[in-house]
């Protein structure tokens, strides 16, 4: 038996595409791992009412560790029409699976690595004082709290009465106490101090393993006093008790997207509130090669589920052969098995993430291989016949150069 079970989660779209080439990789490292399906998306939704059904949460439950793709959800007229007629008209509402998922086991920690990867024509550049074109080598992971904040999920249009009774006693509500219930929306931003604390305490955490020598927290305490303010105390605290060596900075989320615009290699480890860490994380992953480069990790004290943070692309599901890029979906594979690796002690599976990672930039770097995104050429049926090359070639290209580093070693 494998020393890990892991739950694979293909989804919808082009899920089904990427998922499968980073099982290839992952069984190419060897990675000590088996792997169990788990239904999860739109179909499930259709026929069975439930985007996550609980025999999927059970798996979870049971293997710990998830590798997910993407999913295709709809506009709430669209989901309930395209239910199985047995299921029509019983009230049943469509939720996220990705919410419920990170929800049900607490996955609150949300990592998400920008790093440029040489030779990748997708990466920002900008010209220096001499006119020089320079690529400033970008390397920053977002902590993104999953769980509270913006998305906490508490929110109203025509808020109940007694939840207008209690915003009337806050001075700042009179301005709206005449409003009518209809015309007036609230979404609720919840900070706890714990869930502060534990993002705050995984990014220090990541920055003293990788020797970054600070850890910056993106909020915005100036206007959003209690939770920005809560979210920036938290990380003081941990800064102070437990990460002396290791600065910490404070930016304001606004001016934050300013400088990464003009100076991201500055910023190596960022905390935010999960709205803001959700804006910045593609801001920054748009700079490193979009959606095709950018792979992430739910995780929590028990369950981890890790995934690109791409969708199901469903213009481009259908194509054979598939040409959307596998990157995003095999480093996100590879985070899943560093993360093993710090989690358990297991020294192998470090190493297998790395030769990941490695093989990766190397097949960017040669720059022989490369999906019709990395070419910027329009997607579609003809990106083929335009050079590009497809999702399997990709992968092929980064197996190879597995291959290449296992010979050299040996
Ligand atoms: P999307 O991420 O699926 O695709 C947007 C565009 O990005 C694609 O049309 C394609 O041009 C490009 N793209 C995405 N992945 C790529 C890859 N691996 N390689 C190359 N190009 C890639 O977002 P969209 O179109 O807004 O949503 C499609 C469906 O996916 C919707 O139903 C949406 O709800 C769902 N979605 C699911 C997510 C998830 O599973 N985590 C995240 C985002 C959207
Ligand atoms: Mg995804």
């Amino acid at each position: 038996m494998a020393r890990y079970t892991v739950v694979t989660m293909p989804g919808d779209g082009i899920g089904n595409q990427v998922l499968p080439e980073a099982l290839r990789v992952l069984k190419a490292v060897g990675f000590d791992a088996d792997y169990v399906h788990g239904d999860i998306g739109w179909d499930m939704w259709c026929k069975e009412g439930n985007a996550l059904p609980d025999r999927t949460v059970e798996l979870l439950a049971k293997h710990k560790l998830g590798l997910f793709g993407a999913i295709t959800s709809k506009p709430k007229k669209e989901a309930v029409a395209e239910l199985a007629p047995s299921l029509q008209g019983k009230g049943l509402v469509y939720y996220s699976p990705i919410v419920t998922m990170r929800q049900k086991f607490n996955l609150d920690i949300c990592m998400r690595p920008c790093i440029a990867l040489a030779g990748n024509p997708l990466n920002y550049v900008r010209r220096n004082p001499n006119g020089k074109v320079i690529e400033p080598p970008i390397n920053t992971t977002v902590f993104r709290q999953n769980t509270e904040g913006m998305y906490s999920g508490i929110e109203w249009t025509n808020p109940p009465e007694n939840i207008r009774v209690a915003f009337n006693t806050h001075p700042k509500f009179k301005a709206f106490s005449n409003v009518p219930g209809g015309d007036l929306a609230l979404s609720v931003r919840v900070v706890t101090r714990p869930a502060a604390t534990r993002i705050a305490r995984a990014a220090f955490e990541y920055a003293k393993k990788k020797g970054f020598k600070g850890v910056t927290i993106c909020e915005k305490p100036n206007v959003l006093r209690e939770t920005s303010g809560m979210m920036e105390e938290a990380a003081k605290h941990v800064q102070k008790t437990e990460f002396p060596e290791i600065a910490l900075w404070s930016t304001n989320v606004d001016a934050q997207l300013m400088w990464l615009n003009k100076n991201p290699e500055d910023y190596n480890v960022i905390i935010a509130s999960n709205l803001f860490g959700d804006i910045l994380s593609d801001a920054f992953a748009g700079l490193v090669g979009g959606l095709g480069f950018a792979a992430s990790g739910n995780i929590g004290d028990e369950v981890a589920v890790f995934e690109p943070t791409h969708g199901s692309a469903p213009k481009y599901a259908e194509l054979n052969p598939p040409i959307v890029n596998p990157i995003a979906m095999i480093l996100s594979a590879a985070m899943m098995v560093e993360h093993v690796g710090d989690k358990y002690n297991d020294t192998a599976a470090r190493e297998q993430g790395n030769r990941i990672w490695k093989a990766v930039a190397d097949v960017v770097a040669e720059g022989k291989v490369r999906t019709y995104d990395m070419m910027r050429i329009t997607g579609g049926a003809k990106a083929i016949a335009q050079g590009a090359a497809s999702t399997t070639q990709m992968t092929d290209a980064i197996l190879a150069k597995l291959e290449i580093a296992k010979a050299t070693k040996a």
